[in-house]
């Protein structure tokens, strides 16, 4: 007999998209249950993103998870575009009135999630196996699992398909319900995480004759850094040497400024795509984040997209419960795609005018040089890029 668990809202996955949802819901009076099918250390290790919006930054604020990435996050308020050796500064706080973007690794946030959703009392599932899910177009869906050598039911009033491109939630809507939009790019990331103190205070992205570059950061004294590769690169082709020498040719710059090397702690080759499913609800499922929309890493959007949906989704749920009104779960999706459509422009669009191209012939490289010129030397353009950069409104 499997052990039956009864809760007002089933969460699959704690990746940003349903802790974010699950800690809302808490603070809301409404009841959750987070199964997770990787271990704790494995998903607060994961190395993934690092950049946060202003509004990923205020809702973790506000959601009284923000102190720790107060203290140790660090605010930017520009990036570097280089090209042809030269810098040219996107100065985010002229252009948008003040605002900036904050680095804080995903996994640190993921931490923080997980540190308030325990100590609260939260039902946050670690090491399930066999997740599915049942009777999602009846008032009544089910998650079943396994625990310890147990099966397990959980009787909730709505699922939360959190759980990432790979996860079982969008593959359990029936077929036929589902239009999917696919962009598969011709080129991946190499990327790693390096001790030394980044070699510039702000991130800089480059286009270079070798591809795409990128410097990032986690903290004053961690670097991390990226360089376009193939999308299936054999990484044991890529000695620390070979990665520091081609980051050095593509980074270059005139002005004198230097790259600074240290010991790799980590590598890894990330493929590139753009994904939406349309549309992100089927009964009483709601998928969020991954699960239902991918994004090419340019434009550093995908963990902020996914905390935007847990507080959409957060906000019906809270409408429907406090007040029995369920239109704003109903329009769910309607509300989240207009907002994850534009961030798939601003990503497509950074990625395009970023890398090398397989089939580019010399017109596309002369357009992609004209369009980098022109957004470092347009007012308007550059505007354009910091709002996306530093994040769209919620709705
Ligand atoms: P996830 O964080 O993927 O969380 C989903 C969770 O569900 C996971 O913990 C997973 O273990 C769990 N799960 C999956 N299947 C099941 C199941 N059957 N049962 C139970 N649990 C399940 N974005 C950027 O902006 N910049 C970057 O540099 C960047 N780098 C990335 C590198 C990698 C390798 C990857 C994969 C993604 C990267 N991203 C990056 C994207 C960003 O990390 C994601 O957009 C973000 O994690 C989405 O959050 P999420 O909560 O929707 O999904
Ligand atoms: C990082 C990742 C991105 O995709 C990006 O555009 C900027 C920074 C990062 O991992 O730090």
């Amino acid at each position: 007999m499997a052990k039956i668990q009864r809760t007002q809202v089933g969460i699959i996955g704690a990746g940003p998209a349903g802790l974010v949802l699950s800690q809302l819901l808490y603070l809301q009076g409404i009841e959750s249950i987070v199964l997770e099918n990787r271990s704790r250390h494995y998903v607060e290790e994961r190395v993934r993103a690092g950049v946060l919006e202003q509004g990923t930054v205020d809702l973790l604020t506000d959601m009284g998870v923000g102190e720790r990435m107060k203290r140790e996050g660090l605010v930017h308020f520009g990036i570097d575009l280089r090209f042809k050796g030269q810098g040219h500064r996107i100065d985010f706080h002229e252009l948008t009135g003040g605002k900036g973007i904050t680095i804080y690794a995903q996994a640190e946030v993921v931490k923080d999630l997980n540190n308030a959703r325990l100590a609260a009392g939260g039902q946050l599932l670690f090491e399930v196996d066999n997740v599915s899910i049942r009777a999602i177009d009846t008032a009544k869906p089910q998650i079943r699992y396994r625990k310890d050598d147990a099966d397990c039911e959980v009787h909730c009033d709505f699922i939360a398909g959190c759980d990432g491109f790979h996860g079982i939630c969008r593959p359990s809507i029936p077929s036929g319900m589902l239009t999917e939009y696919e962009r598969v790019y011709p080129f991946g990331w190499l990327g790693i995480l390096a001790q030394v103190p980044p070699s510039c205070d702000e991130l800089i992205y480059a286009y270079h004759d070798h591809g795409f570059a990128l410097l990032s950061m986690r903290t004053p004294e961690i670097s991390r850094l990226y360089l376009q590769c193939q999308p299936d690169e054999d990484i044991s082709g890529w000695s620390d040497d070979k990665i520091w020498h081609e980051l050095h040719t593509r980074l270059a710059a005139s002005s004198g400024w230097t790259l600074t090397e240290g010991l790799v702690l980590q590598k890894g080759v990330t493929g590139m795509r753009s994904f939406v499913v349309e549309p992100m609800q089927y009964g009483r499922l709601y998928l969020a984040g991954d699960s239902a929309h991918i994004v090419p890493p340019t434009g550093a959007k995908g963990l902020n997209l996914a905390v935007a949906d847990g507080q959409i989704l957060a906000r019906g749920l809270e409408e429907y419960y406090s007040r029995g009104n369920r239109q704003m779960l109903d329009h769910y999706s309607e509300i989240c795609l207009r907002r994850v459509w534009k961030v798939q422009r601003f990503s497509w669009w950074m990625t395009s005018m970023l890398h090398r191209f397989p089939d580019e012939n010399p017109f596309d490289r002369r357009r992609q040089l004209a369009e980098l010129d022109y957004v470092t030397s347009s007012q308007a353009a550059a505007r354009t890029l910091a709002e996306n950069y530093v994040g769209l409104p919620l709705d």
